[in-house]
């Protein structure tokens, strides 16, 4: 068996004239926490959509294997049943329910109905601000506190595969630190991730491996740690050297 929950190799994405990712290969084993990080429009939120198959109508090749299965094409909502979870960027919180009804919509594709009320009392161990406010409307919640919410609900799925799109973007410095506390702590809960981040210290910092994306290939792979003393990342991605 192997440890892949996800393997893609050769992949290229082309909207109409746009070549947006030009053959790529990246994988993320059982347990990891993973992190892709890139310049604006180096495809990363491409990539994403690739996997949960919400792009728009465009040209896609080459292989995306999920489990061990190969899932390019196959419609989000049959993915979400894999146990396949992505937190778009912008969150996408239900606004108009509370916290404790988002959690429990992202538990309605569950069976072990009797494991959800556990589930939460867990999550919001990891997630304090949330338990703080569990009967408040989500359109309430600040946007660090929202997106702590949609990775929460994401949680509740039970899924193999966390795919996280710029979770640290818009907030502030302290929100940031916090919401990267929040994903190192859920990945020592043993869920496995995919993280796409601008933020490349923090995300390497957090991050088990990581991959740099430049205008639609990917640059360079490592180990976080190793990646965070690269020269060439420090020079390009961390404003050093
Ligand atoms: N629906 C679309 N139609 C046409 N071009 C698109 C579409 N979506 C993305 N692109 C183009 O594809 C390229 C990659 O975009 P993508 O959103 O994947 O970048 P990104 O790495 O996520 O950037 P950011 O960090 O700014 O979110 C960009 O040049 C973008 O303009
Ligand atoms: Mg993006």
């Amino acid at each position: 068996m192997s440890e892949n929950i996800l393997k893609i190799s050769g992949l290229k994405i082309a909207y109409g004239g746009i070549q947006a990712v030009k053959g790529i290969d990246l994988e993320v084993n059982k347990g990891e926490l993973v992190t892709l990080i890139g310049a604006n429009g180096a495809g990363k939120t491409t990539t994403l959509k690739a996997i949960t198959g919400t792009l728009p109508n465009c040209r896609v090749e080459g292989n995306i294997l999920y489990n061990g299965q190969p899932i390019r094409g196959v419609q989000s909502f049959n993915l979400v049943r894999k146990n396949l979870a992505m937190v778009p960027e912008g969150r996408g919180v239900f606004t108009r329910m509370t916290i404790l009804e988002n959690l429990l919509m992202g538990a309605y594709i569950r069976d072990d109905k009797e494991t959800i009320n556990a589930d939460i009392e867990k999550w919001f161990g990891v997630f304090p601000r949330l338990k703080e406010r569990a009967a408040q409307l989500a359109g309430t919640l600040s946007g660090g506190e929202q997106q702590m919410l949609a990775m929460a609900r994401a949680l509740m799925s039970h899924p193999k595969l966390l795919l996280l799109d710029e979770p640290s973007m818009g907030l502030s410095p302290i929100m940031v630190e916090k919401i990267f506390e929040v994903v190192r702590a859920v990945s020592a809960q043993g869920v496995t991730i995919l993280l796409v981040e601008q933020n490349a210290k923090l995300a390497l910092q957090a991050a088990h491996r990581g991959y740099v994306m430049d205008s639609g290939l990917i640059t360079m792979t490592g180990k976080g740690k190793d990646m965070l003393d690269d020269p060439k990342v420090r020079e390009a991605y961390l404003g050093e050297g």
